[in-house]
């Protein structure tokens, strides 16, 4: 915010969940500080609290709804703070926040978080209290305030049509709504120029996009149209379908140098009877197929996936077969669930659930599994030198930045200089579970040229 314009006060913002949260979180503190607020980390203090909320498991409800008890406490201290609640928990339960919270000011649902301004006016007038969970508007006319300097996410489509069985977005999201094609790549080009260089596109099931638009477009089309864009080093996307990636997209994907090989592909089971009564629309065997063809594509594909067990019915030989599968794909990264039924899904309703201990004594044998894996592919790696995107200094030790590569990894390293959104070469030192510890071989100038570290001291000039 300029200098110029005095803030007329502050706002304190919460993010939970999903990428797709934080985009929206991006938004919503746009709108802010169009009103003149300016961010705080102080939520005592703030005169506007947001919490965007997520409801894709319980521990995500249960958090929080244990957090919004905090802020019973801040409004005593501090009465005119608006209390506002937006995103999918909101969307879910809507009216009834009011009721169970007092400090709750506004709920704004998903497809309502243009509204977040006027109705935050509205309370500090005095004018009552706000619900707005109507499945109308859209938020694709906003800009995005990305807190990153060099990496920007960039919303493709929103919403989603598959149903999966265990899931509440669709419920909460709504239905597939995908964004113009020009409009994904004038906003890719408008960020890119403002000097992000890492794009995230982003969307509940970004390889379903275009099939609602007139004329359809395809996931494809979008990484056709982004090849060769200037600046654009590194583009990335999530969530893709498996029964979605068609081999026009893989070859789209190949083809636009700009791709990274870390690529998150959820497969949630590796069951074919549990993906059926998952309705995922793939079988184990499709899927091992795929991720052989996107190998063949892409050499430096590096997967991540997100797992369930104890899906409704699921028995020990069908969580072997998940077993299974992992050790076939080899995947990065997994990040792996226990199932929560949610209300609403047909999964909720299947009489089978799985008790607790079995859920999450599978639990633990998978990430042990899975753990093993991703050591023994990270090892693979040492002594290799790679290149990162600089994100910033570790939070554990500040003499360290730490960045991602292609392939998605962390990767922390010591340097004095502040490298923030420049790119490093890195060799790899020490493989981690979590990514790797390595050596800073070399770095771009602010200018963007490659200097071998440490920089070579300048020559003074003899005349
Ligand atoms: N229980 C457990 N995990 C779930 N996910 C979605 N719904 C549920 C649920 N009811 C997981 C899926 C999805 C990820 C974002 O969250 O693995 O890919
Ligand atoms: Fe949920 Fe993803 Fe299935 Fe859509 S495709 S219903 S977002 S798990």
């Amino acid at each position: 915010m300029s200098e110029a314009v005095r803030s007329l006060g502050t706002y304190y913002l919460q993010t939970y969940g999903c990428q797709m949260n934080e985009y929206d979180s991006e938004l919503i503190s746009w709108m802010l500080e169009q009103m003149h607020y300016a961010p705080t980390d102080d939520p005592a203090t703030a005169d506007i609290a947001v919490f965007n909320t997520c409801c894709i498991r319980d521990n995500a409800d249960q958090k929080v709804y244990g957090r919004l008890g905090e802020f019973k406490g801040f409004k005593r201290d501090n009465p005119n703070q608006v209390l506002a609640v937006s995103g999918c928990l909101a969307q879910k339960d809507g009216e009834e926040f009011l009721q169970r919270f007092s400090q709750v000011d506004v709920v704004v649902g998903t497809h309502n978080l243009t509204e977040v301004p006027d109705l935050v006016q509205r309370v500090q007038r005095g004018e009552g209290r706000f619900v707005r969970v109507e499945r109308v508007g859209d938020s694709f006319s906003l800009l995005a305030n990305p807190r990153n300097t060099h990496s920007a996410m960039v919303t493709i489509s929103m919403g989603c049509d598959q149903w999966c069985t265990f899931c509440i977005v669709p419920y909460v999201r709504g239905k597939l709504k995908s964004r113009p094609l020009e409009q994904v790549v004038s906003e890719v080009k408008r960020v890119v120029r403002e000097g992000r260089r890492e794009v995230m596109l982003l969307g509940q099931n970004v390889n379903d996009y275009g099939r609602d638009l007139t004329p359809k477009k395809d996931f494809g089309d979008i990484i056709r149209a982004l090849k060769g864009t200037p600046g654009l080093d590194r583009l990335r996307f999530m969530s893709p379908h498996p029964a979605y990636f068609t081999q026009s997209v893989i070859d789209a994907l190949a083809d636009n140098p700009a791709t990274c090989g870390g690529i998150h592909l959820p497969v949630q089971s590796g069951d074919d009877e549990v993906l059926k009564r998952m309705r995922r629309k793939y079988t184990s065997a499709e899927f091992l197929d795929l991720v052989a063809r996107m190998r063949a594509a892409i050499p430096d594909l590096s997967l991540s996936t997100d797992i369930i067990v104890g899906f409704p019915g699921e028995t020990e030989e069908q969580f072997q077969n998940t077993l299974e599968l992992v050790r076939q794909a080899r995947f990065r990264n997994a990040f792996m669930f226990s199932y929560s039924p949610r209300p609403g899904t047909p999964g909720n309703l299947f009489t089978d659930q799985v008790p607790e201990e079995v859920k999450s004594d599978r639990l633990q044998r998978l990430i042990a599994l899975q753990n093993e894996i991703a050591v023994e592919e990270n090892r693979m790696l040492e002594g290799q030198t790679i290149e990162i995107m600089v994100e910033g200094r570790s939070k554990k030790d500040a003499t360290r930045l730490t960045g991602r590569g292609r392939c998605g990894r962390l990767t922390h390293f010591q340097c004095e200089e502040d490298l923030t959104g420049r790119l490093a070469r890195v060799r790899i030192q020490k493989a981690f579970v979590w990514g790797f510890q390595g050596e800073l071989e070399a770095c771009e100038s602010r200018l963007g040229e490659w200097s071998l570290v440490p920089p070579a001291p300048s020559i003074p000039v003899v005349a």
